[in-house]
């Protein structure tokens, strides 16, 4: 599969979708619950829905993170860019 793995070079396909879909679920979790607190009311098919929402998104980031450690005890890691490393 091309971009499956790392090379020294870059990071792959792959490991990118794991890095960019823990952002969005984190940010799905995250929105969820605060949708429930702020803009439902309590008791409602609405309220319920938001909850399971943030439930899956909350378990899926924990599972993708368990994914991520794996992929880079797996892989070879990108050479740092040049410069300075607090960039
Ligand atoms: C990315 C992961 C997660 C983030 C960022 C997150 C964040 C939050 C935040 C900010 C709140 C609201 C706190 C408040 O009332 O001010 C909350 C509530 C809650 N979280 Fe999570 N959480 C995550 C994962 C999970 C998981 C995995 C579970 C359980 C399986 C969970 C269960 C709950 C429950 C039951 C509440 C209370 C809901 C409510 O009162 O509406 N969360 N979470």
């Amino acid at each position: 599969m091309m971009n499956y793995k790392n090379t020294d070079q870059d990071y792959s396909r792959f490991a990118r979708w794991l890095h960019w879909g823990t952002a969005l679920l984190f940010l799905l979790a995250y929105c969820a619950v605060y949708y429930r607190h702020w803009f439902t009311e309590k008791q409602t098919p609405e309220n319920m829905v938001a909850l399971h929402i943030h439930l899956s998104a909350g378990i899926s980031v924990g599972v993708i993170v368990i994914l991520r450690i794996i992929w880079r005890n797996l892989n070879v890691q990108p050479e740092l860019e040049p410069g300075p490393h607090w960039r």
